[in-house]
């Protein structure tokens, strides 16, 4: 089975609106030719409608960073995937590390988000991924398969053809530092064993897993070339049209 990379720029709380904007507009025009890949761009929420507008008639995919989980109501600041839908998104993240560390989310609440955001008809991102004092301790595996078992509890077969998932180490996201393509092929292959015991051997073979941080065109390369690493979520060198643009060709060429 051949697995159509995907790479993915996570933006963060980054940009003022003029410049998401055009940041937006670069990277459609810079990317357009590699149509091998698909292609997503992660913006700030009060971006996304002027971005989805902008990105009209391209194949680029417009990703929100989080959704919550709750229907509507007065839940004052939230924004939940029924509405980020209606917005143009057609996908989240859930469970970036940042989310984890600075918001408190657990497994149980990323499960929750992962069923609101499908069930509204979103596609997503469920983010896993080991802290450094975990990979000392050797729990890299167990704490990815209690992300996986917790995050995605109750997800049918069928769901999972709206589901990609990102292995990134903790350790090695904004640091500059990345997992070498030894220790990332490692992790995306306990993860996608754990996918074929519990889902099927036919959605382990056609599930995504990205590989995320400190992905670099310098290093994109030799990550992408490793088996079951099918793309990579890139947070401070997608903000940059040139960078990014160059690990979505190295995503191209690695399966060329
Ligand atoms: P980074 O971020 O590329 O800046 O390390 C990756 C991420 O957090 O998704």
């Amino acid at each position: 089975m051949t697995r159509r990379p995907y790479v993915a720029g996570n933006w963060k709380m980054n940009l003022l609106a003029a410049d998401a904007l055009r940041l937006a507009s670069d990277v459609m025009r810079k990317t357009a030719r590699h149509r091998s890949v698909d292609i997503g761009i992660i913006p700030s929420f009060p971006y996304l409608m002027g971005i989805a507008q902008r990105l009209e008639g391209s194949s680029l995919r417009l990703g929100a960073q989080d959704a919550d989980p709750e229907s509507f109501g007065a839940r004052t600041s939230a924004v939940n995937a029924e509405q980020l839908k209606s917005a143009g998104v057609g996908f989240t993240l859930v469970g970036h590390s940042e989310r984890r560390a600075a918001f408190g989310d657990s497994d149980a609440d990323c499960n929750a988000k992962v069923h609101a955001a499908l069930n509204a008809g979103l596609e997503v991102m469920l983010c896993i991924g080991e802290t450094e004092m975990q990979r000392d301790q050797n729990q890299t595996q167990s704490v990815i398969e209690r992300q996986l078992a917790g995050g995605l509890e109750g997800v049918s077969e069928d769901q999972w053809e709206r589901l990609s998932l990102a292995y990134e180490p903790v350790w090695a996201i904004g640091t500059g530092r990345t997992a070498t393509p030894d220790q990332a092929e490692q992790a995306h292959a306990w993860t996608r064993s754990w996918v074929e015991q519990r889902a099927s051997k036919r959605v382990a073979a056609a599930v995504r897993i990205l590989y995320g941080g400190s992905v670099k065109p310098a290093n994109a390369a030799e990550l992408l070339a490793r088996e079951g690493i099918d793309g990579a979520l890139v947070g401070g060198a997608s903000l940059e049209a040139d960078s990014f643009a160059a690990i979505v060709a190295a995503a191209a060429n690695s399966r060329s």
